[in-house]
């Protein structure tokens, strides 16, 4: 990509039937990173959070807390869903509710545009429903249970709980109609959705044959209501998925549409087949283009199985951040797991990681750096050019970071800016400035070897911008750098200039975490 492009990119909607947990925390972050790496290259950028309030899920949450749905939807988003955003430095443009009348409005216009060009019939709906997954069923999404509660009963595959059958008069799209389109669409564009494994399921699963999607319930009232027949409610999911374009104007700002849309969405691979299936035939549908990406990451594991809110599983965020800090959150969920694949989380691997690559690693290189410029140099930069070796090491990274953000490969990048960091510190083993200090004959190579670790460092503030936030800001003014290190140019991270003087860390960026606390 050009720098300057438009780039909009979008996380999935929550269900605000329950608090965040780790796994939806993950979808922020690396959609967080890849908006500010974005940002920071000077594309035009846009980030898209918030959360879906409506359907049956909301709904029977909201009636066993003796609630309204709007009042639970009010209390959890205030309470919970913004306040996470917030524990992990979410730098989102926008927070768009379904509940919000400028969606609403916009999902009825779409809608009707599409009953208007015949898009959407009424026929009868016969067959199974998962609310946990506010989706209908086929045979093969279910399993017998052997035990449990619902013994002998047939339960969804991923909530585990029992299917309800549903016979409804319904309206549908046609969406059978693009089943052909929808193929040439994964072939002719290949990296539309990603990564490959989930492209195969979704190939596989269009091949099998597409049906028509039941768009409408009349059994309960908690949606938006279908603008030519007020006795139903929109399908939750033909609602949710809307969000995307009503939060850039579709229907109400012809202009913000124009720049915004279309989208890289970032999802779980869990909801990858709504993104990469249905709404592209949505908008087939109505005319509009489809989004330019759909990335269904992995999932991050509890005893091999799925973190789940309805499973009891989940770790909250705030358990990790109170203790580590927001950017080791950030760091550790992108660096451990590889982006696109299933991920365990604990709390041993993390400590080590942090202990290792952010205290021991990153941060003791930026502590010594600062230390021994003041000590040795008063603080003043020292002027010399650097050492090509350790340039090259930064223009290499810089630029095999920078391809690696351009294909999601959030953890390579990662990986790469490390050996910038591992360069360094082997850099400053080997040069001993230590021992260039007790020589005044040597003066003028310890000038250059401090010039060249700090620009390093420099190089690597820039770079980590986006993954570690609020160290990198301490640190850039530790380096009496000029400006926000979050608006300096990512693509170039390498041509920084040092002036003026430095001034010691008065805390390390990444402290010592006490055992037990
Ligand atoms: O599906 N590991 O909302 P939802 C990784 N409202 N990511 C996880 C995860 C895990 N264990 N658990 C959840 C919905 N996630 C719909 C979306 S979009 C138009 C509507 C993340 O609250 C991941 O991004 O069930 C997953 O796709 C999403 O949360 C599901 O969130
Ligand atoms: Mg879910």
């Amino acid at each position: 990509m050009a720098a300057g492009d438009s780039f909009y990119i979008t996380t999935p909607i929550f269900y605000v039937n329950d608090v965040p947990h780790i796994g939806h925390a993950y979808t922020e972050v690396a959609s967080d990173v890849l908006a500010r790496w974005h940002r920071q290259r000077g594309d035009d950028t846009w980030f898209l959070t918030g959360t879906d309030e409506h359907g049956q899920k909301i709904l029977r949450t909201a009636v066993a807390n003796d609630t309204s749905p709007q009042a639970w939807a009010d209390a959890l988003v205030e309470s919970a869903w913004k306040p996470l955003l917030e524990t992990i430095d979410i730098s989102n443009d926008d927070f768009i509710r379904t509940t919000e009348e400028r969606h609403e409005k916009a999902v009825s216009l779409f809608l009707q545009r599409l009953y208007d060009d015949g898009h959407i019939y009424s026929g009868e709906y016969e067959g199974y429903y998962c609310v946990g997954c506010e989706e209908y069923k086929q045979l093969d999404d279910l399993v017998e249970s052997a035990d449990g509660d619902y013994a002998g009963q047939l339960v969804c595959k991923i909530h585990s709980r029992p299917v309800e059958i549903l016979k409804e008069k319904n309206y549908f799209f046609r969406m059978s109609a693009f089943e052909q389109r929808l193929l040439d669409l994964y072939e002719n564009t290949p990296d539309f959705v990603q990564p490959a494994s989930v492209r195969n399921e979704i190939v596989q699963f269009v091949k099998q044959g597409l049906a028509d999607l039941s768009i409408s319930r009349s059994s309960f009232d908690w949606g938006i209501k279908v603008p030519w027949d007020d006795s139903h409610v929109v399908y939750v999911w033909f609602d949710a998925l809307l969000n995307y374009v009503t939060a850039v104007g579709y229907g109400r700002d012809d202009e913000q549409f124009e720049r915004r849309w279309p989208a890289v969405h970032i999802v779980g691979k869990d909801i990858a087949r709504f993104h990469a299936v249905i709404w592209p035939a949505m908008l087939m549908a109505a005319g509009l283009e489809v989004p330019r990406a759909v990335f269904g990451h992995g999932w991050l594991l509890v005893g091999g199985e799925k973190m789940s809110k309805s499973k009891l599983t989940g770790i909250a965020p705030h358990e990790i951040t109170d203790t580590f800090g927001s950017d080791a959150f950030r760091y550790y969920f992108l660096s451990a797991i590889t982006f696109g694949q299933d991920g365990s989380f604990s709390w041993e691997d993390l400590s080590a990681r942090y202990q290792a690559e952010l205290a021991n690693g990153f941060g003791n290189l930026a502590s010594r750096v600062l230390a021994m410029v003041t000590k040795y140099f008063d603080g003043a930069i020292p002027e010399a050019a650097s050492d090509s070796a350790i340039l090259d090491i930064e223009k290499r990274v810089t630029d095999a970071a920078g391809a690696a953000i351009d294909v999601f490969a959030i953890d390579k990048a990662l990986a790469v800016i490390w050996e910038l960091v591992d360069a360094l510190n082997l850099y400053i083993t080997e040069q001993q400035p230590w021992v260039l200090a007790k020589d005044e004959a040597d003066r003028e190579r310890l000038a250059q070897v401090l010039a060249t670790a700090l620009h390093g460092v420099g190089t690597l503030a820039i770079l980590l911008a986006p993954v570690l936030p609020r160290a990198t800001a301490k640190l850039w003014s530790a380096l009496g750098a000029t400006g926000q290190v979050d608006a300096q140019p990512i693509d170039r991270a390498w041509e920084w200039t040092a002036t003026g003087s430095v001034t010691p860390l008065e805390s390390p960026l990444f402290p010592r975490i006490e055992q037990g606390e």
